[in-house]
């Protein structure tokens, strides 16, 4: 029987979301149904609302997400009913060349559940992401779902299916980190932070986190940086040079997606140093590199596209290590709200006054 439940939608551009009732249809092949415990708000929730993404209203919002297999359709296998899971956005083919060559990451024929979620009156939605989990239940591809250690709260998990996915994978995935490294992080939101803890579980000798907030500095500190440069108040590329030795980094990673950032990472790095691009351009962002430069400093410039994981693989291990107290996930977590609250906390996200507000359903 298809299930009636509360889920946040976005019916029509730049008009706030709202809460209404959406049915969830039956499973079908290979779709699971899950009773979401936890979600995160993510900048990308955002733009969809704002219709930054595309114009395919209404949208189901909410993609970082935790919760527990309830229902699994036909020839379901990769998890049973009562399976605590982490959803992803990337459910690979296993076939195409990307997946075949070992770059799953880059698959060309990701896919989500067959089905549509609808409203009462039966207009299909279009979840985000391929997710939609502001929502009681939610209707997933089965390799969306990730199964992992229960032990981790739900508000801490579903965290790992997007922004501290992306960027504790854009160091040790993409950045290939490695201990006694030199480090920068520019930003230092969820994305930063996140590739700062990275940064420290791969042995990063020295992280230094680079920011024009001085409140950000301050939290990049407790999540592991060692050094943090105010960029509104002094030259990035001067300082890191300045903490390095006259060298710059060995890997630096921009997760802010401004042309600004764009170059002091690229000034940063050391020689054969590696740049990771993790956050977004604006699609018209360009910048002028020297080639000379380029060519001259070795070393690779690098995007990180979802932290270049693998769910399968980088899901559990981040959890055990959380589990275990070698890395502090629930650091990223500044507030619990509620399944009606999630306009105000777009409002706090855009201030800047949080890393990462988690709806619990
Ligand atoms: N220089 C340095 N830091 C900056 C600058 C700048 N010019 N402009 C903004 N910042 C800082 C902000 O102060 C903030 O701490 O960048 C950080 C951005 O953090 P969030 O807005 O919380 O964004 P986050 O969720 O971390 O995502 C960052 O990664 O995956 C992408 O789409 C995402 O492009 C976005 C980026
Ligand atoms: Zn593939
Ligand atoms: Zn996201």
């Amino acid at each position: 029987m298809p299930t009636q439940v509360q889920g946040v939608i976005a019916r029509s551009k730049d008009a706030p979301v709202e809460l209404t009732t959406i049915v969830i249809p039956d499973p079908g092949p290979g779709e699971v149904v899950v009773d979401v415990q936890a979600c995160g708000v993510c900048h990308t929730d955002m733009h969809y609302r704002d219709g930054g993404i595309n114009d395919d209203f209404p949208f189901l919002l909410g993609h970082e997400a935790a919760g527990v297999v309830s229902e699994v359709g036909e020839g379901v296998t990769d998890v049973v009913v009562g399976d605590y899971v982490i959803l992803n956005w990337r459910a690979v083919c296993g076939q195409c060349r990307a997946c075949l060559r070992g770059r799953p990451w880059y698959c060309f024929d990701t896919h989500n559940a067959r089905q549509k979620m609808t409203l009462l009156d039966g207009t299909e939605l279009s979840p985000a992401l391929g997710i939609g989990a502001f929502a009681e239940k939610t209707l997933v591809a089965q390799g969306q779902c990730t199964k992992v250690d229960p032990a981790a709260a739900p508000e801490v998990a579903g965290l790992l299916g997007c922004g501290v996915m992306a960027g504790i994978g854009a160091a040790i995935n993409t950045g290939g980190v490695t201990r006694g490294d030199t480090v920068a992080v520019f930003g230092c939101g969820g994305v930063g932070d996140a590739a700062i803890v990275g940064s420290r579980l791969a042995g990063a000798a020295k992280i230094i986190a680079v920011d024009i907030d001085d409140r950000k500095l301050t939290t990049a500190r407790e999540m592991g940086a060692t050094h943090t440069v105010n960029s509104k108040e002094t030259d990035a590329v001067e300082a890191i040079r300045a903490l390095t030795g006259g060298f710059g980094v060995d890997v630096a990673i921009e997760a802010v997606g401004r042309p600004e950032t764009y170059e002091q990472a690229f000034y940063a790095r050391d020689l054969a140093g590696v740049v990771v691009l993790v956050g977004v351009p604006n699609p018209t962002m360009e910048i002028t590199l020297p080639m000379i430069e380029v060519f001259g400093r070795g070393g690779a410039l690098k995007s990180s596209w979802y932290g270049d994981c693998l769910p399968s693989r980088d899901f559990p291990m981040l959890i055990d290590l959380h589990t275990q107290g070698r890395i502090d996930l629930a650091a990223f977590v500044t507030e619990r709200i509620g399944i009606g609250d999630v306009e105000a906390a777009f409002e706090k996200m855009h201030r800047g006054d949080v890393l990462r507000s988690v709806v619990m359903i």
